[in-house]
């Protein structure tokens, strides 16, 4: 029976330090970065209301068959899903939803580990003061001047490419405890008073109306699929990152109650960071729509005007750093534990093989904000193409075969068994879910994305 598997990489100390460690990986740029930048893209509030959805019906109960499956397979995504397909009867094929994760976790990690960079030159950019007085501007120039210059790109995106393997190569679960106790709680902190500075400009009232008042005519098919995509990526959920991280998590932890943990702190994160910087893009005159630089366009100028602006700057950014870390490092565990258990390697060895494939796929991102800035496919950049295809697509087709399988694939009892409802009402509501709901919500939004693309 598969209770009595272990996995060989070490088991999480308690189903706390799950919790910890998944929302670390969930919290991250995906949060604060990203959900800002393309609320901005699509309209606002109609599109955080799909986005809001996408959460409720589709990435949470995807995130309880993520983690089951890992916790009944208890190895790499990859041979976990031929173990428990085998188990059941079926096609060692399913393997193959584990490649796609650890494919998916390479090509995410070479772009944010770039952005991750970002974050951390504004670490250092604004504890030396260079925002303070600054109008939005000027702060506009630092950052286009910034991202002209491959050369501190680069060395960025190797710097945090380090720090990333250097805390996998110890094993995710050393250091990364304590880290993610203490500076979760802080970034939230700091967010509640970035929160607090949007409140005295003229704009709070028209920040909160973009994000909150849905205006449906503004989004389409595409920023349907893209609110949904991104209910993955800032879930971490389809590509195997939650599913390893679960096949740590001890038998007794209740799988629906880290559930909806995870999702809520996520969630009030994304929420707060919006709360935070459209009050600042109105009051500023900054355009909502501006694309990826939009934090780093907005966020200088809040630290440049209020009391120790450096001082609130600085810490905001380290943290950022901090979450981004705690994020990076999931997207590539999937790999590494494969590499150990198929391959005889170190973990050092399969830590060096793997970073430095996806450090060597970063340069990509670098080039395309500067030298490749003019080279597109459909429009679009080497970075927004890697984007699009990891969050739009990958994610939500490894999440649909997630569901189809827990739900389809493995037997009814062994899922129930392993989810340990106390009450049968949660499994009842949840097995309908993951079967039908799920899966056909996440057809229709990519048909009706397909449907509403413009090829013309
Ligand atoms: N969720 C993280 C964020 O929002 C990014 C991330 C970490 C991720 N692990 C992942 C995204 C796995 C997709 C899949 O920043």
């Amino acid at each position: 029976m598969a209770e009595g598997r272990q996995s060989i990489h070490g088991q999480w100390s308690s189903r706390w330090v799950f919790v910890l460690a998944a929302t670390g990986s969930a919290v991250g740029l995906g949060n604060i970065w990203k959900f800002p930048y393309i609320t901005g893209e699509n309209g606002g509030g109609a599109f955080v209301i799909v986005y809001l959805l996408c959460i409720a019906l589709i990435g949470v109960p995807i995130m309880m068959a993520e983690i089951l499956i890992g916790r009944r397979g208890r190895q790499s995504p990859i041979n976990t899903m031929r173990t428990l397909a085998v188990e059941s009867g079926r096609s060692a094929h399913w393997q193959l939803l584990g490649w796609s994760g650890v494919l998916a976790g390479f090509l995410i990690l070479s772009f944010y580990s770039v952005i991750a960079g970002w974050a951390m030159s504004y670490v250092a950019r604004s504890g030396s003061g260079v925002f303070v007085g600054l109008g939005a501007e000027q702060i506009d120039e630092i950052f286009s001047a910034f991202l002209a210059d491959p050369t501190s790109l680069f060395f960025w995106h190797t710097l945090f490419m380090l720090m990333t393997m250097f805390v996998v190569a110890r094993g995710v679960r050393s250091g990364l405890e304590q880290a993610v106790r203490f500076l979760m709680p802080s970034l939230f902190i700091l967010l509640l008073l970035l929160v607090g500075y949007a409140m005295s400009t003229d704009a709070f009232v028209t920040g909160l109306e973009f994000l909150f008042t849905p205006d449906f005519s503004k989004i389409t098919g595409n920023g349907v699929l893209v609110a949904m995509g991104h209910a993955f990526f800032t879930l971490s959920l389809g590509m195997g990152a939650i599913m390893i991280y679960g096949s740590y998590l001890p038998q007794s932890a209740s799988i629906a109650g880290t559930t909806f943990t995870i999702a809520i702190a996520d969630t009030v994160v994304a929420l707060l960071a919006g709360m935070a910087i459209f009050p600042i893009v109105f009051s500023n005159g900054l355009e909502p729509g501006s694309g990826p630089g939009l934090i780093f366009q907005t966020l200088p100028v809040a630290f440049g005007q209020m009391p120790a602006g450096a001082v609130f700057g600085t810490l905001f950014f380290i943290l950022l750093v901090f979450a981004a870390w705690s994020s990076a490092i999931s997207l590539i565990e999937p790999a590494v534990t494969w590499l150990v258990e198929n391959h005889g390697m170190k973990r050092l060895t399969a830590c060096l093989v793997s970073g430095f494939t996806t450090w060597l796929l970063g340069v990509g991102t670098v080039f395309s904000f500067n030298i490749w800035s003019d080279a597109t496919l459909f429009g679009k950049t080497f970075f927004d193409l890697l984007d699009y295809l990891t969050a739009n697509i990958m994610l939500p087709l490894g999440g649909l075969f997630i569901a189809l399988f827990a739900a389809w694939i493995m037997k009814r009892d062994a899922v129930r068994d392993e989810l340990g409802f106390k009450q049968s009402v949660g499994f009842r509501i949840w097995y309908p879910l993951v079967r039908y709901v799920t899966p056909v919500a996440v057809v229709i939004v990519f048909l009706n994305a397909i449907g509403a693309i413009d090829l013309g």
